[in-house]
Parts: structure tokens; sequence; C-alpha cells
């Protein structure tokens, strides 16, 4: 199967009661752990690309890395989305390089010139059949272009009219997650009642879930084991995501697992076995890592296992 959009996917997955899985990928051991998880759990998947990413590993070699694996999964619905959109340009290189979803995020600025640029990105995109997710509301914490020290949780009614008038097919909501491994100081809370009438407010609309990483403590606590110092990471609990997942969530963003994961089984490897030296040897079992890692969430927090 091609790479496709994540029309028809959100469209089960809302009446579903589950969300697909958005992961990050950075190079050929991500894409190839994630892709084979969702094979392993017949899940569609979104792979996503952030701005970094496409300066890290080139847009070409991504796109070939995806071509290949879906050369050898052909029946795994795919998406290759570009994650957190920068500007009106970058989405542009995306759209014209085969993605088949942009996000433009415009949250940290103000209202109408949001609406502007996202309206910006959806004309062109939507010319060329491509999906636009946009963000309103601010997530606390930093990303690649925007830093902020406090939440700005996403009102319902400007959603409904930020949407209306941007034209954008999908909503990045700010609820109370963070990006990032330290998301919570005391107890995790979200704003579920806020999510329920966004929900309410915009029917039959896929919403997004950025900053969604659970954050396994068995990483953390390898990570803290093998040299790293990763102090108190913490994430979402897992039942929180399920219980968004069967709201009007639909899509779940996950890097900083994918990370931790990679990085825990790397030095693992690397202390218990300190004459290695061979690449294939350490990247091996963290590509395993991040499979087991990946099809755990597909089955128990997406709920998006056997929906192909
Ligand atoms: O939301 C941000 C993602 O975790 C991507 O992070 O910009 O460092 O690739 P990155
Ligand atoms: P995490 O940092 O929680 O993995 O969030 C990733 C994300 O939202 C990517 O856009
Ligand atoms: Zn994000």
């Amino acid at each position: 199967m091609p790479l496709t959009g994540p029309k028809e996917m959100f469209a089960k997955a809302y009446a579903g009661g589950y969300a697909i899985g958005a992961f990050n990928v950075n190079n050929m051991e991500i894409i190839q752990g994630i892709m084979s998880a969702a094979g392993q759990e017949h899940s569609p998947v979104i792979l996503q690309v952030s701005g970094g990413a496409r300066k890290y590993a080139g847009q070409g070699y991504i796109m070939k890395l995806v071509e290949a694996a879906l050369a050898e999964s052909p029946e795994i619905p795919c998406v290759v989305h570009l994650d957190h959109g920068a500007d009106f340009a970058l989405c542009k290189q995306c759209i014209d390089g085969g993605f088949t979803s942009v996000m433009i995020d415009g949250s940290h600025l103000p209202f109408e010139e949001n609406i502007a640029l996202t309206k910006q990105v959806v004309d062109y995109a939507h010319d060329k059949g491509v999906w636009v997710e946009a963000e309103l509301g601010k997530l606390a914490g930093i990303e690649e272009h925007v830093a902020s020290e406090h939440h700005v949780f996403t009102e319902p009614d400007e959603a409904v009219e930020f949407v209306q008038r941007s034209g954008c097919d999908s909503l990045a909501v700010a609820i109370g997650t963070s990006h990032g491994a330290y998301k919570f100081t005391g107890d995790a809370r979200l704003d579920f009642d806020r999510l329920e009438a966004i929900g309410k407010a915009l029917p039959n609309y896929p919403l997004v879930l950025h900053g969604a990483s659970s954050v396994p403590q068995e990483f953390v606590a390898m990570c803290n084991k093998y040299g790293g110092n990763v102090g108190n990471a913490k994430g979402v609990p897992e039942d929180m995501l399920r219980k968004a997942a069967k709201m009007a969530v639909c899509k779940i963003n996950v890097d900083t697992d994918i990370r931790l994961a990679l990085t825990a089984c790397i030095r693992q490897e690397l202390v218990e076995h300190p004459e290695a030296f061979d690449p294939r040897a350490y990247l091996k079992p963290a590509r395993e890592a991040v499979k087991n890692m990946v099809a755990h969430k597909i089955r128990t927090v997406m709920g998006s296992s056997n929906t192909i």
C-alpha cells in the first residue's frame, strides 16, 4: 500500500474509540522498530518527522527509508507527517516532497495570526490532497521553535472558531500534557472536562494529543543504572492516555519514550560489553527495544491493534 493520508484512519479511530500512534522518527533503526511493531499488531501507524529530524537525517533519506519499510510491509496503512512545522515554507517543502500530512504549529502566535498562517498552509495542502493539523493553546516546556513556561489550555469556543475559520483537518489541544521527560512535578493531572467540552463542541472532529509519552520507569531506571542521569523523569500514566483515546483524541504523539528505550538499551549494552565497538551489536537490541515498546503502546494505550 502506498503512503496514505490520515482521513480514513481517524474516521475509523473516532468511531471505534481508539487512537493512532504517531511516532517520531530520526533514523533507520527507529523506523524499522516502529514498522515491525505496527506489522506485528496489524495496526495503522503515523511516522512523524520534526524539523530537527529532517535536518538531522535529510528529507530524502527519511522518505527512502519509509519507502523501503512500506515495500517490506505493504499491508500497513502508513502516514508520513511533518511534526511541529514552524512556517509555511517548511510545510510546503514537505508537501512537495510527498508527506501525506503536515502540522503547522502557530500555537505561539496571537489567535488571528495563528488562523491566518494555518489557513495559508491549508489552502496549499488541500490543493494537493494533504491533511493539515494545527495547534491551539500552548503546552508547557520547550520544543523546537515554541517555548512556554506555562500551559495555556485550549478554550472550547475558540477551538470551534479556529477550526471553522482556518479549515484545519485536526487540532492539537492543550489539556495539561507537555513535551519531554519531565511532565509533572506532583501527581499527573489532565483536564478531561476540557477535553470532553472541546469534543462536544467539535462533533466528529479528530483531536490530537502532543506530549503523550508515558516515560516508562524501567527505561528511566536503566538509563540511571548504566551511567545516565535522567533524574525523576515522569510521563502521562497509560490509563489517562487510554481514556483520551476513547474520547475525541484520534492521534497520540510519542517521541520521548522512543528516545528513552533506545538510549537505555544502548547504555546497558555498552556497559555490559565494554569490549564491543561494532554499532550493530548495540543497535540491534536497541531497535528491538523500540519495537517492543511501540507494540505495547499500540496494543494497550492506542487500542489500534487488529484494525487494518
Ligand atoms: O515535539 C517535539 C518532538 O519531540 C520532536 O523533537 O524537534 O527534538 O526532533 P525534536
Ligand atoms: P513526548 O515528548 O511526550 O514524547 O511528545 C512528543 C510530541 O508531542 C511530538 O510532537
Ligand atoms: Zn508535539
